[in-house]
């Protein structure tokens, strides 16, 4: 077993109320207020631990986080201390993790849009290296390391052409995708850095091939596909380039039915690729995002109102929803729930229930169809797999603030993400004067 294939995290113990960190989290609940983010600290170094063992016999392999999944600074910290690097995507990812104290020769710079000022503050915080994504970007890093008087590493991004079995939404890896140079495009990018971008140092190439997949062969095939590709290119332009980043993309556990393949077989598959088609052996990036940080967390409810529709159908609404969670709206995500006030609910008859959230749109429903003992309200609800792309994309609709976040680790908590307050909310607004006469 590895950490991505478990529902909930590593420390959870039934105990009066459910217990993650050794924090009771009814208590947390109490403290903290509700909705309530809760990662525990545990979780996340255990899959760091399942990842750098699995990869252990293969020399040339560095570990990246990708931030977008959940980019806090506490979070930045120990995934930093666990050795990883981070894939960033924004100047808003890179400060974030440079405020945490990383080291920047360990960030990868990614995205298909990068601005000047990202690129500019990319470059002065020493960031790594650059996943250069299309010509116009080529040409605009150049321009920028130029006036800088610098080179920059870089790899390219490409599409490999692999549909895995994933969300439409978000699988990456096919030919007609916004991202990244496909097959045919790159030979040609390829010249034009030899020839012309005398600021670009190409270190290798880059892809990623979706998320939340649970297929091994779509990697077996990414992989050999990268490696034949830097083998013709390297023959074709005499070049040496030796690193490949493999991007992210491994699935979890959000349901039971859920059966994502454990790190060690991904790294099998992987390795078993290099090994059959590479002659020298590439440094590997790997870049996972929502395998590394999404069973660390659970969000927090409060249980408030509740309707039985006159066909028979019985909601429940909690106090966040899709302004905490967007995934069940945006992508059809599914989750596992437990009352985390467990003893007093575990002796109730069950029922089976569609969990709601507070926001005015009826699509805001967080589970559709599950069975749990008769809700009351006040009952405190823990939504499990939390931890990846829940905060990261949350937002203020309806104007509600955004909920706090805790670490937990031997029954500690600390706040990590403070709650918004109303002041927050209208920090960032003004009225201009002509409107207050
Ligand atoms: N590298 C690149 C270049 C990526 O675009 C991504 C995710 C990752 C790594 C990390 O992938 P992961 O290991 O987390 O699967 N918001 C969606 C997920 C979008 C993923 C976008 N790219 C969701 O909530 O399911």
């Amino acid at each position: 077993m590895s950490v991505n294939q478990l529902l909930k995290p590593v420390t959870l113990e039934y105990k009066k109320n459910i217990n993650i960190g050794g924090c009771d989290l009814v208590e947390l609940a109490k403290k903290y207020g509700t909705p309530l983010y809760v990662i525990d600290e545990s979780t996340i170094r255990s899959i760091c631990k399942d990842y750098k063992e699995a990869f252990k016999d293969y020399n040339n392999i560095k570990m990246m986080y990708a931030s977008k999944a959940l980019c806090t600074m506490a979070t930045s910290k120990i995934l930093s201390d666990e050795g990883f690097g981070f894939d960033v995507v924004s100047a808003g990812e890179i400060y974030t993790v440079y405020k945490s104290g990383t080291d920047m020769s360990k960030v990868l710079f990614n995205g298909n849009n990068k601005s000047r000022r990202e690129i500019e503050l990319a470059i002065d915080l020493n960031v790594g290296r650059f996943s250069v994504d299309n010509f116009y970007e080529a040409e605009l890093l150049n321009n920028i390391a130029d006036e800088k008087g610098v080179t920059v590493d870089i790899l390219l991004r490409i599409t490999p052409g692999i549909e895995c079995h994933t969300h439409n939404y978000i699988q990456t890896g096919q030919i007609d995708s916004k991202f990244g140079f496909d097959l045919v495009q790159i030979d040609k990018i390829v010249e034009i850095i030899n020839t012309e971008y005398k600021n670009l140092n190409l270190k290798g190439l880059h892809a990623h091939i979706g998320s939340q997949i649970f297929e091994l062969q779509s990697f077996y095939d990414e992989v050999e596909i990268l490696v034949k590709e830097i083998a013709r290119i390297n023959e074709k332009f005499s070049l040496k380039l030796d690193e490949m980043n493999i991007g992210g993309g491994l699935g979890v556990k959000y349901t039971e039915k859920d059966e994502p393949p454990k790190v060690c077989d991904l790294a099998k598959v992987v390795t078993d690729a290099m090994h059959k088609y590479s002659v020298d052996i590439p440094t590997i990036y790997l870049e996972p995002g929502r395998s590394i940080i999404s069973t660390s967390g659970v969000t927090l409810y409060t249980v408030g109102s509740s309707k039985l529709a006159s066909n028979g159908h019985k909601y429940f609404a909690v106090d966040g929803g899709m302004a905490d969670n967007p995934r069940p709206s945006m992508y059809q995500a599914e989750y596992a729930a437990e009352v985390a006030n467990y003893s007093d609910a575990k002796n109730r008859e069950k029922e089976k229930l569609t969990l709601v959230g507070r926001y005015c749109e009826s699509g805001d429903i967080l589970i559709n169809e599950i069975e749990l003992p008769k809700l009351e309200t006040g009952d405190i609800l823990c939504i499990y797999n939390t931890g990846a792309y829940n905060y990261s994309m949350s937002s203020n609709y309806n104007r509600v603030e955004k909920p706090a976040m805790v670490l937990v680790n031997n029954s500690q908590s600390d706040m990590i993400v403070y709650r918004e307050t109303l002041e927050d909310l209208i920090s960032h607004d003004s009225i201009p004067d002509r409107l207050r006469k």
